[in-house]
């Protein structure tokens, strides 16, 4: 059929293989072990909603809203009712690269008292599928880079919409905007962990990890 009568999806993204996605999310369980388990956290749990406290915490189960299929969304279309969405669609880079694969950075996994995830970092090809306004979208006020919001969500808190992940990322990059690097928490696992204020923990990984991905929509 053409264009005009074919349904837009949920969302577009990249969507990690199976291998992939096991091995992210083994990190994921790795890094909120530890972190739960660390005396510097502990001692900062206020915007948690919880007390100091000498006991391990359970990120894990703190983040019980976890994602189906991991991945790392471009557009938000909401079937044609987002703004912006036939624009997205028309793209030539993204009618050429549907159903095509590619790899993907994470520079660092995070954690707010709403969300964890892994940021992103897009490269040449990965941002000709970035739109043009989805820092701008999320954050009028700032002039944040190009591809800042990109992240894999991989846990939201409870009553916490997963959209909120790719936001809390951008708390992080305001302050880094504005060379704020966060408080040197020391290494933790293969990376150097770095405490923002209200919450904002950031795990900068010295070994990036690379992701296999597919590129497509999502019908829901
Ligand atoms: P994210 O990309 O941060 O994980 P839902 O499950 O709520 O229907 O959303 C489907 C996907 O689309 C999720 O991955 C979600 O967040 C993303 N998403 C939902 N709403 C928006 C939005 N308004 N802007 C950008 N991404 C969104």
């Amino acid at each position: 059929g053409t264009l005009d009568l074919e349904p837009l999806p949920l969302y577009y993204g990249w969507f990690l293989s199976r291998k992939s996605a096991d091995l992210l999310w083994k990190a994921k369980l790795a890094f909120l072990e530890r972190l739960g388990n660390l005396k510097a956290f502990r001692k900062r749990v206020k915007d948690f909603g919880m007390e100091e406290t000498k006991r391990k915490i359970n990120l894990p189960d703190y983040f019980s809203h976890r994602p189906n299929i991991l991945h790392c969304t471009t557009k938000f279309t909401n079937y044609g009712k987002a703004p912006g969405s036939e624009q997205y669609a028309k793209l030539e880079a993204v009618k050429t690269s549907n159903g095509k694969a590619f790899s993907l950075t994470i520079t660092a996994l995070f954690v707010t008292p709403r969300t964890t995830g892994a940021r992103v970092q897009l490269g040449e090809q990965e941002l000709l599928l970035w739109p043009a306004d989805a820092e701008k979208e999320a954050m009028p006020s700032e002039n944040l880079p190009k591809g800042s919001r990109a992240h894999i969500t991989l846990g939201c808190a409870e009553g916490v919409e997963s959209k909120q992940t790719g936001l809390d990322l951008l708390e992080f990059v305001k302050f880094q905007q504005a060379g704020t690097e966060g408080e040197d928490m020391g290494e933790l696992l293969d990376g150097m962990l770095h405490y923002f204020d209200k919450g904002l923990w950031m795990l900068s990984l010295s070994k990036k990890i690379e992701v296999k991905v597919i590129f497509s929509g999502f019908y829901g």
